[in-house]
C-alpha cells in the first residue's frame, strides 16, 4: 500500500553495513526517471557510487565540520545533479529563468527515488550538505550538484514515528 511506504519511508542515519547489489540502485533511478516535471524536461542526472574508493571519496564530500558522521557505515550514493532544462518553445520564450522549476524537478525525482528504495527494503538519506567543489574534484562532475541520496540497508528494526505538522496547519480547503 503506498500510505505504508509513506510511512516506511524515513531518513535512515543507522547502516547496517550490508553492501547493496547495484541492479538495486538502477531501479531507483529508474523509479526517479518516471518521475513528473516541467514540461517534461527531465532535468536531473543521477551518478551512482557503490562501495570502494569513490564511496570513501563521496563520505569525505558530504561530511562536512563533523557532519553526517552516519555516512561511514552507509554502502552506497547517488549524486543528485541538475541538468539544463529544456522547456517548450512557448513556454521558454515566457520564462526569463530557464531553471525556474528544475530544483522542484529535481527535489520530485529525488522522492520517486527513495520511495521505491523502501519499497525494496534500503534505507536513504538525502543529503543537502554537499561539498560541491570537492564533488567536482574527484569525480570531474561538472554538472549542478543539488544532493547526494545515501542508500543501504537499516540497522533499525522499525521506522520511527513522523514528526510533522499537523494537516490542518498546512491544508487550508478554501471554499
Ligand atoms: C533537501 C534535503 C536535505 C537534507 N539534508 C540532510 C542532511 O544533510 N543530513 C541529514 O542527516 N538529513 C538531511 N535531510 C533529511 C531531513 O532531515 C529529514 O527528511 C526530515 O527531518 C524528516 O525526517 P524523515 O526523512 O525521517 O521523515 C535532508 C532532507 C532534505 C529533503
Amino acid at each position: 500500500m503506498f500510505n505504508e511506504l509513506i510511512l516506511k519511508r524515513e531518513s535512515c542515519r543507522n547502516y547496517n553495513g550490508e553492501p547493496v547489489n547495484t541492479d538495486l540502485l538502477i531501479k531507483c533511478v529508474d523509479a526517479a526517471r518516471l518521475s513528473p516535471s516541467a514540461c517534461n524536461s527531465q532535468p536531473w542526472k543521477y551518478y551512482i557510487i557503490n562501495g570502494g574508493e569513490n564511496a570513501e571519496k563521496i563520505r569525505d564530500c558530504i561530511q562536512p565540520n563533523g557532519a553526517n558522521k552516519f555516512v561511514q557505515n552507509c554502502p552506497a550514493f547517488a549524486i543528485v545533479t541538475e541538468q539544463p532544462a529544456t522547456l517548450k518553445p512557448a513556454i521558454a520564450e515566457r520564462i526569463k529563468d530557464k531553471q525556474r522549476w528544475a530544483q522542484n524537478d529535481v527535489g520530485l525525482s529525488v522522492a520517486h527515488y527513495c520511495l521505491q528504495a523502501a519499497d525494496l527494503g534500503l534505507g536513504t538519506c538525502i543529503i543537502g550538505m554537499v561539498e560541491e567543489e570537492k564533488v567536482r574534484e574527484y569525480f570531474g562532475i561538472e554538472d549542478k550538484i543539488r544532493l547526494v541520496i545515501a542508500t543501504g540497508y537499516s540497522a533499525d528494526e522499525k521506522p520511527r514515528n513522523k514528526v510533522r505538522k499537523a494537516l490542518e496547519d498546512v491544508c487550508v480547503v478554501i471554499e
